[in-house]
């Protein structure tokens, strides 16, 4: 099966012959690619609506024949249970502010396991500092450039988090770390991202504007000094 270069680089990062979830699962690709490919040993998909568990239902049934797939409806992490085993839980494809609300919601249910990839696709910053405060550390991070938008992959395992900077919540500490090779044109996005926003703060008659716009800057200096720094 083909899947997208997204969730490939996620599957990367999964535990080797782990049982693992997908929160938010859609129509279940993950889940399949993983079982596909052998690199797990059982899967759970995830999700808060039933149209999309349905997608899944077709694309995994054969596996859900065999025992090797579980479809479970309902929010986050709530319809997964301890006996369930599963050591290792995906979110993807979601804002990072829902994907900390949804780890919030079963915190307890996370001492269970041993990894958590987060792929957010906007507010990366709000789930590295809502997990790194809460018993996690970043074990290893990726980019991926597809279809002209950035996906940062961050892999959690559990451990005491150094307090990161404004800037390494942003970018990413180990991308930063590590130097990946997409970061440069990440920076550039994210750098053309808010001058395109200012110019169009400045056409705006709005006396706030000048002060808005001082803010912007400022942030941005700030988030830019970690690069000083590595
Ligand atoms: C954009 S899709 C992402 C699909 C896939 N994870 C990916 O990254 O390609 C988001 C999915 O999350 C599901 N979803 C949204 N809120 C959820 C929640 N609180 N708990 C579980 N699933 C949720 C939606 O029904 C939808 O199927």
């Amino acid at each position: 099966m083909k899947i997208s270069e997204r969730l490939k680089t996620i599957s990367k990062y999964i535990i080797p012959n782990s049982i693992t979830a997908d929160i938010g699962t859609d129509h279940g690709y993950l889940i399949k690619y993983l079982l596909d490919e052998n690199k797990i040993k059982k899967g759970f998909a995830c999700d808060l609506n039933k149209k999309p568990l349905a997608y899944a239902e077709r694309n995994l049934s054969e596996y859900i024949n065999s025992g090797k797939a579980e479809l479970r409806l309902g929010s986050g992490l709530r319809p997964l249970k301890k006996e369930d085993n599963i050591q290792c839980v995906v979110i993807a494809g979601m804002g990072g502010k829902l994907m900390a609300e949804i780890l919030e919601d079963s915190k307890d249910y996370l001492q269970n396991l041993t990894r958590i990839i987060l792929a957010p696709n906007v507010n990366w910053e709000r789930v590295r500092e809502y997990v790194t405060n809460n018993g996690w550390k970043i074990i290893d991070e990726d980019l991926v450039l597809e279809d002209n938008k950035f996906y940062p992959v961050i892999i959690f395992e559990k451990g005491e988090s150094k307090k990161l900077t404004k800037g390494e919540l942003f970018f990413g500490p180990l991308l930063i770390q590590k130097k990946h090779s997409l970061l440069d044109k990440f920076i550039e996005f994210e750098k053309n991202k808010l001058l395109k926003n200012i110019s169009r703060m400045e056409k705006s008659k709005n006396p706030e504007t000048k002060a808005a716009i001082e803010k912007q800057l400022e942030n941005w200096e700030e988030m830019s000094r970690c690069f000083n720094e590595s």
